[in-house]
This record gives structure tokens, sequence and C-alpha cells, in this order.
């Protein structure tokens, strides 16, 4: 077993700095044993449920594939199609899963439900994204990092843009701590994370020796940056009429081709979780450039398309990953 058998995984928080780089470097191992077609099946026989409420494209197909290769089989359970908070109980659902499955994935908008599923369940609950946090992405972005840049992660600095106070800048705050980066997080004060997430990772910072920026302005933010990441304007589960005042908030903070020439560094990457809206050629992206015409928003096509960008590297590295805290926790 390892050092992280039987473990959930509801927060980077509850990770150390070693369990962290640990299972992005398992991560490395699976994605190089997958490539030469030489992966070892950990968890035959092994049955995880996997509970959307709210939509997703890379977590879940992460989910499966990752399961399917070591062996495991995965039940989808759809943002409508179980009992779970509508007929019954988050802590029945708990305890009924946790009967059937060895592991339970949790994607919703309260980080208490997923909290409160780990306390009943009896086996490993892993967060596939909350509004206040989305662990699984932030290994594999270091995954991705540690691919791209080949400094130790120590000497690592990126710049997230945009709004900073919902799950990806909340995680990539604590990451960057966790792990003794150079982590900025660039927004207008109203975007920065709770002071209670900025106090958390303060505290961090002190033992892993991480610099941490919170700031207004995008030139200080992001020079120098190794890697600049965003995310989405507007969040799953957000209103759709906060469009209008978000887009007057962080529209100075899009993530464009000046933003990557300010970073001084002609090597910058660029990351984004995904979905983007880098050419609004999508139907919600429609709606909001004819409110306001706009021809792209968190992130210009550009820079999506360029050779800076590395976010389909780190889309593919959501399934090594997740795959990794599978086998760490369960093998
Ligand atoms: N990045 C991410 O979590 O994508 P999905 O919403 O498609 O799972
Ligand atoms: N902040 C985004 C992340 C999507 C992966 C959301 O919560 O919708």
């Amino acid at each position: 077993p390892t050092a992280l058998a039987g473990r959930h995984l509801l927060k980077e928080l509850d990770l150390t700095e070693d369990e962290f780089r640990g299972l992005v470097e398992l991560a490395a191992e699976l994605k190089a044993a997958k490539k030469a077609g030489a992966e070892t099946q950990h968890l035959r026989g092994r049955n995880i449920a996997l509970i959307f409420e709210k939509t997703s494209t890379r977590t879940r197909c992460a989910f499966e594939v990752a399961a399917a290769d070591q062996g495991a089989s995965t039940t989808y359970l759809d943002p409508s199609g179980s009992q779970i908070g509508h007929k019954e109980s988050v802590k029945d659902t708990a305890r009924v899963l946790g009967r059937m499955y060895d592991a339970i994935e949790y994607r919703g908008d309260s980080q208490q439900k997923v909290e409160e599923l780990a306390a009943h369940a009896g086996v490993p609950v892993y967060n596939g994204l909350t509004d206040d946090w989305h662990p699984t992405q932030m290994l594999a972005d270091v995954l991705t990092m540690t691919e791209h840049c080949a400094k130790p992660l120590t000497e690592v600095s990126f710049a997230y843009l945009g709004d900073a106070r919902f799950n990806m800048g909340n995680s990539y705050l604590v990451t960057g701590a966790l792990l003794g980066m150079d982590v900025r997080l660039v927004a207008p004060k109203e975007y920065w994370p709770a002071e209670e997430v900025v106090d958390r990772a303060r505290a961090l910072a002190a033992g892993s020796g991480a610099r941490i920026t919170l700031t207004e302005t995008v030139d200080e933010g992001v020079r120098g940056a190794d890697f600049v990441a965003t995310d989405v304007w507007v969040s799953m589960g957000e209103p759709k009429e906060v469009w209008a005042e978000r887009i007057a908030a962080l529209a100075p903070y899009a993530v464009t081709m000046d933003v990557l020439r300010a970073t001084g560094n002609p090597d910058v990457k660029f990351l984004h979780c995904l979905p983007a809206f880098h050419d609004l050629g999508t139907k919600v992206g429609q709606e909001i450039h004819a409110a306001h015409d706009l021809e792209y928003l968190e992130v210009s096509d550009e820079v999506f398309e360029s050779a800076h960008s590395v976010v389909f590297d780190e889309a593919e590295n959501r399934m090594h990953t997740i795959k990794a805290v599978m086998v760490a926790t369960l093998a």
C-alpha cells in the first residue's frame, strides 16, 4: 500500500508538499507506462462511482478512461440521475454507495457536500470540482508545468489572471504556496480569494518558501512568469446575469499576445483548465458576442491557438493524474 492508501482528496490543503509531488511523479510514471504500452493494472475488480451534479467533459472522461486502463469499472451518475440531495440526504447516499463502491468521485457546488460524503462513505472520496476547490485539476496543471519547464518547481513562476475568488483561483493560490512556487494572482481586488484562503496560503508559504503576489496590475503580475493561466469569467452554477459585470471588471485581464509579451519570457506557456471562451464559437459564446460585441473573453484565439498554448497537454494530463490519485489511494 502507498502512503495515500484509503485517503480522500477533497482539497489541496489535505496534502503535504511531498504527497502532492508524489502524486505528480506517479502520474508521470503511469503516463510513460501507458505510452510505452506497458501499463500494469492495479485496480482490477474495483468499482468507482462518479457523481456529477454539474456537467463535465474532461473530469468525467478522465475518471472513466483512467479506471478502465487500470481494470476498474465506473458508474456515472449524471446531474439529474440520482437521488442525492433531492430525495435522499448526502449522508444516506454516502452510506449506500460506500457499501457498493471502492471510491466515489463527486462534482457539485458545495465543498461541504463533498466533505459530508467523505465523512460517511467509508471509502475514499475525490473532489471532481466544487465552487471552492479543483484539486484534480491542480495535479494536472503541475504535471504540465514540469513537462514544459525544466526548472525545479520551487523556481517556477505562474500568473493567474481573471476571477480569482472561485475554485481555480483558490486552488492555484494554495497549490503554488504548498509547492514553494512563485504564484501571482492578477485581478481586481473584489475578485481576489477570500481572506481565509489567502491566510492559509501565506501560512503554507512561510514553510515552503513560496512567493505570493496579489495584484491588480497586469504588467507587474506577469513579469518574468513561466506560465500564464486563466479560467472562464462566469463559472458553472452562476447566473448568466453576471456576465455584464464580469466583462466590465475582467476585460482588462484577458490573456492576449500583449500579456504574453509583457512577461518578457519568449518561452512563456499558456494554461487553461478548459472549457474556454477563446473564439465565442459556441451557443453561449454567440449570445455574449451579440450582447457585448466581443471576439473573445478570457483569452484571445491568437493565444489559445499559439505555440505558447499547452492546454491540450494539460487536458490529457487530467487523465494521467486522476489515474495516479486512484492508484495511490486504492491499490
Ligand atoms: N477542466 C475541467 O474540469 O473540465 P470539465 O468541466 O470538462 O470536467
Ligand atoms: N471555474 C470553472 C472551472 C471549470 C473547470 C467552473 O467552475 O465552471
